[in-house]
Order: C-alpha cells, then sequence, then structure tokens
C-alpha cells in the first residue's frame, strides 16, 4: 500500500484523537517498516492492517468501525488536494462513476506499484448506482467509509448506501455498494 495511505491514517488519527493516542497507537505497532512513510513510498499491507488493528484496540472500537471513520477521512482529505476529481463532477453519482475509468487511472500514472481495487459499476434505474468492489486486499469496510465520506462532500444530493455480503464470481470476490440518490 501506497505511503499516502499509511501517513493519512497518522495524520487522521493525530487529528482525531491527539498525539497521546496517537504516540500509544504507534508504539504499540510492530511495524516491518522502521523509516517514518514517505508519500511515495509502497510498504507491507500487513503494516496498514496492524496500525488499524492496534488503533481499534486503544480506541476500544472494532477493527470494521476504524476502517469505516477512516474512509470518511480518507475522502475529506483528498478533497482540498485533488479538487479537479470533484470539481467536474456536480452530482455524487457521476464523481463514483468516474472512480475506476479517471481517478485511480490517474492516480496509476501518477504512483509506481499501486494495486487498485476495482469498481464496476452499473445503473439499474435512474436513481440507482451499484458499485461492485472487488480487491484481493478485501478492504470493503474501507471503500464503505470512502462512501459515507463521498455523500458528506455531496450533502445537496442524499443517498442510501446498502452494502451485500461478500460473494464469488468467476472465482473473485465482490461486494456489491447500492447507492439509492434522492435527486
Ligand atoms: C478522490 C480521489 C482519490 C484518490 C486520489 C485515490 C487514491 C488512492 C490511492 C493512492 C490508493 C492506494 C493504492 C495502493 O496503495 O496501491 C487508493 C486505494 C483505495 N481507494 Fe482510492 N482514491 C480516490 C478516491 C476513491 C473513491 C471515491 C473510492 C471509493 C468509491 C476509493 C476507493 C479506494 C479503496 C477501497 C482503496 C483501498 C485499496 C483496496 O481496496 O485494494 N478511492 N486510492
Amino acid at each position: 500500500m501506497k505511503g499516502m495511505i499509511f501517513i493519512l491514517v497518522q495524520d487522521f488519527i493525530k487529528e482525531t484523537f491527539g498525539d497521546e493516542i496517537y504516540y500509544e497507537i504507534m508504539d504499540r505497532s510492530k511495524l516491518q517498516t522502521k523509516d517514518p512513510f514517505v508519500y511515495p513510498g509502497t510498504y507491507p499491507d500487513e503494516d496498514l492492517i496492524e496500525m488499524v488493528v492496534k488503533a481499534a484496540e486503544v480506541l476500544k472500537i472494532s477493527v470494521d468501525d476504524a476502517l469505516l471513520a477512516f474512509g470518511a477521512y480518507f475522502i475529506g482529505a483528498m478533497h482540498p488536494r485533488h479538487p479537479e476529481f470533484f470539481d467536474k463532477f456536480d452530482h455524487p453519482k457521476d464523481f463514483l462513476k468516474s472512480v475506476d475509468g479517471v481517478i485511480h487511472m490517474e492516480v496509476r500514472k501518477l504512483m509506481k506499484d499501486t494495486l487498485l481495487p476495482s469498481f464496476k459499476h452499473h445503473e439499474p434505474n435512474e436513481n440507482t448506482l451499484v458499485l461492485s468492489y472487488h480487491s484481493e486486499r478485501k478492504l470493503h469496510m474501507l471503500a464503505h467509509g470512502i462512501l459515507n465520506g463521498v455523500a458528506e462532500q455531496y450533502k445537496q444530493h442524499p443517498f442510501t448506501i446498502d452494502r451485500s455480503k461478500p460473494y464469488e464470481k468467476d472465482g473473485k470476490e465482490f461486494v456489491d455498494f447500492t447507492l439509492v440518490f434522492e435527486s
């Protein structure tokens, strides 16, 4: 996983819970990485999971809730850093339809060694968007948190989010998010 994600997890903990909690979590985390994370670096996924598990332990919340909370923070942090991805779209449906083909495609061009998830989409009707998440990392709770964050960024077009159980298709695991928009 890219250093950017590690640094944002650390920023999230510091900004939300303060330095003392941050150092407690980092002290407890047994990381393979010894040097400070840098944005373009690539680090073991296990280190990210270790930090999230230890954060959940210290904060006395579940790992799923920790991933949900970080997901929402992530998208809030992306907006000022990459306004170009958001400004193009007035509606969250159009923004989300661009994740695979535009946003993560650009990320792939900007950064080496990425392993980005896939979000296939279809629209069963005008107000509904189904996003099918697949990643070997199985971080669907993070994806759900990111979608909550998108709802926060696009408050003028509220939508509900329904998450399916993980299911298998063609030997791969997917999780479907069904989003229903009010307008
Ligand atoms: C808005 C700008 C966005 C940027 C700049 C961005 C960038 C990134 C980057 C750099 C990674 C790490 C990839 C790696 O380490 O190999 C990542 C992972 C991820 N992104 Fe995005 N992303 C954006 C929006 C979104 C949105 C809107 C969604 C969901 C709909 C999303 C879902 C995810 C998920 C779930 C992961 C975790 C990796 C995985 O599941 O395998 N991202 N993104």
